[in-house]
């Protein structure tokens, strides 16, 4: 299956000359994105959303499945002038090793990830996800049913996390999307200096 989704988008970024803007959906909730620490932008593809989240301030790291994928972000970021990390990693395999203070999905659901996700969040880090849920079957052929969550599921499927936001609706690009932020119960260095 992964040697198959590997090809299909690779081959899918090799034939398109597209240049993917940042999301109208992620943009109309910017101010929920922190501007600085670490990053994971999780099948982020050809980078379109890591360049913007370095370009405000953060170090991140890209991960996704197709090579094609990963020099076209790399491409990006260097005409961007900013450092994006990328690796080419199976996410059916789990998170890439590291702890993040964002971690960030837009357009991609497995079930699987979000129980490593409290664990691969720094203490106060933030969860980000972007993603169309069953009542877009209702208008649009795509994506299929298994990459489509309940409306209110991504919801249960944080237990561990302190969710901050949720909405669900026919947002900017036409799509039905949830987004979902939680947190990472402890404290950010920015609260532990408040303290003192
Ligand atoms: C719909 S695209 C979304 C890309 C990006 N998040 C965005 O908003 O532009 C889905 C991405 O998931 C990646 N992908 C699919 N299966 C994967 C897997 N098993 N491991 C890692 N990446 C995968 C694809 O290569 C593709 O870049």
């Amino acid at each position: 299956m992964t040697q198959e989704d590997r090809e299909k988008w690779n081959s899918k970024y090799a034939t398109s000359d597209l240049v993917q803007e940042v999301s109208k959906v992620v943009l109309s909730y910017e101010h929920l994105f922190p501007s600085s620490g670490k990053a994971l932008d999780v099948a982020g593809g050809t980078g379109r959303h890591a360049v913007w989240l370095a370009e405000r301030g953060m170090q991140v790291t890209l991960v996704d499945i197709s090579e094609e994928a990963l020099q076209r972000a790399a491409l990006r970021a260097k005409n961007a002038g900013v450092k994006v990390d990328t690796i080419c990693h199976d996410l059916d395999d789990g998170l890439p090793e590291g702890k993040w203070d964002l971690i960030f999905t837009n357009l991609f659901f497995d079930r699987r990830l979000f129980s490593q996700f409290g664990e691969a969040l720094s203490p106060g880090g933030r969860l980000i996800v972007i993603q169309p849920t069953r009542t877009n079957a209702t208008r649009h052929a795509g994506p299929p049913e298994r990459f489509l969550p309940g409306d209110h599921e991504l919801l249960e499927l944080v237990p561990g996390l302190h969710v901050v936001f949720y909405e669900t609706g026919w947002l900017q690009e036409g799509r039905f999307d949830a987004v979902l932020v939680a947190e990472s119960p402890g404290s950010t260095l920015k609260s532990d200096r408040r303290q003192e």
